[in-house]
């Protein structure tokens, strides 16, 4: 299930001990809070081609890299090699703290404090192999990688001693793992449903789910449908780094135990079966994810969405109140809205965008304020990019349909 991927309320066990999202839920309430070098592409913009950030492939861009020099002889004397890194970094360090305060467009949740967790940098942490076989390296952290999968097994309903997985580098890899996949679906009853009218027994089919953002978003929400292990699905993956708010891209893959035995292999030198797809694995990651969800619980994710979910339409009611067009699907934190006119406006504010439409995803770090600070710079923009009214907004009922589109013919 890419992207539209909608999770079920959780049952069972954790149903009645958490509030779930309830039916009633009113997403315009909002809760207020306290307060390198680009590729250009193309878009339309009144008909004419407007110069963006261009694709080139193959091109090796230099302009914006620090360069690896040599050390003169003497600096270790003199100190100088580490006061110019330690510039270098200060530097990076700022422009790092600016463009979290601006990013908007990606699924990423950037609001965390692993402070706690420091100490650890000093230590090669490295899981490499299956997270269930001893190796022979020592440094690793797989008591925290099984806490994490064991956690994320009982949110998709699949017993301990049923279940194989591991803390992957993206959810990508997860998507990746194995000869899962099968393709990617949106509404997983209705493939299930299709698969066995279609006279397909549960034997002979493979579906895997792809819950890279909305995997921990959806099972808080009632109205959603579920994934569970209950139904005849064969591994979930999800990425660490986007809801859950891990700093290191990461993820988490579930499958049933019998599809990897089947799969597994010996390999000697690290005297484990592995059937994982990488050979070294981010050892540090596990630790920051059983941090978060020791500190969270499913009662922290559950507010975190209920959160977003208000954000989300926040902002896009304010959208359409400024007469931009913009589109916010039912149970998603992703609004959908015309493509801002101007590249620096994009790129200050992180914007992923396509053709003539761009979006911002609304996560847990994504304050009332600064969808406000976002919005007000926008309204003021516009009003210059439009000023003489020569210019008008693109139509963008392709992508978000007639009611939601702003243009001359549509508004
Ligand atoms: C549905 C879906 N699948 C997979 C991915 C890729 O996830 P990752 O960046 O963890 O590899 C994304 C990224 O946004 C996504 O939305």
């Amino acid at each position: 299930m890419v992207g539209t991927l909608e999770f079920e309320a959780l049952s069972g066990e954790l149903n009645g001990k958490i509030d779930l999202l309830p039916e009633d839920f009113d997403p315009t309430a909002v809760i207020a809070e306290p307060l390198p070098p680009v590729v250009e592409n193309e878009a339309t913009f009144n008909g004419e081609a407007k110069k963006g950030r261009e694709i080139v492939l193959g091109r090796n861009v230099h302009t914006m890299c620090h360069a690896v020099t040599e050390p003169d002889a003497d600096d270790e004397v003199t100190g100088e090699r580490e006061a110019y890194m330690a510039s270098v970094l200060a530097r990076y360090r700022k422009s790092l703290i600016e463009r979290t305060k601006h990013h908007l467009g990606y699924p990423y949740n950037l609001d965390f404090d692993y402070g706690a967790l420091g100490q650890l940098q000093h230590f090669s942490i490295n899981n490499l192999g299956d997270p269930f076989i001893e190796s022979n390296y020592g440094v690793h952290s797989r008591q925290f990688e099984v806490g994490v999968l064991d956690w994320f097994a009982r949110l998709w309903e699949l017993e301990k001693n049923e279940y194989w997985g591991y803390i992957t580098n993206c959810g990508t890899e997860g998507n990746l793992h194995g000869t899962t996949v099968k393709g990617a679906v949106d509404d997983l009853d209705l493939v299930i449903q299709t698969l066995e009218e279609t006279g397909f027994t549960h034997d002979r089919f493979y579906i895997h789910c792809d819950g890279a953002l909305f995997g921990l978003m959806m099972p808080f929400v009632k109205r959603a449908p579920k994934v569970s292990f209950k139904k005849p699905i064969g591994s979930v993956s999800v990425s660490g780094h986007k809801f859950v708010g891990c700093p290191m891209p990461c993820g988490v893959q579930i499958t049933r135990l019998e599809h990897i035995n089947a799969l597994s292999r010996n390999v000697e030198y690290l005297a484990s079966r592995d059937a994982t797809i990488m050979g070294s694995r981010n050892g540090h990651a596990p630790i920051f994810l059983w941090y978060t969800l020791n500190r969270k619980g499913y009662r922290g994710f559950q507010k975190e969405v209920q959160k977003c979910l208000r954000n989300a339409y926040y902002l896009k009611d304010r959208l359409r109140a400024a007469g931009i067009g913009a589109m916010l699907n039912e149970l998603s934190s992703t609004v959908v809205f015309e493509r801002p006119q101007d590249e620096e406006f994009v790129r200050r504010w992180q914007l992923a965008c396509q053709g003539n439409i761009a979006h911002v995803v609304v996560m847990p770090n994504i304050t009332i304020e600064k969808l406000d600070d976002f919005l007000n710079e926008l309204v003021e923009k516009r009003s210059t990019w439009f000023q003489d009214g020569k210019a008008q907004p693109p139509c963008i009922s392709s992508d978000v349909g007639k009611e939601n589109c702003a243009c001359a013919l549509h508004k």
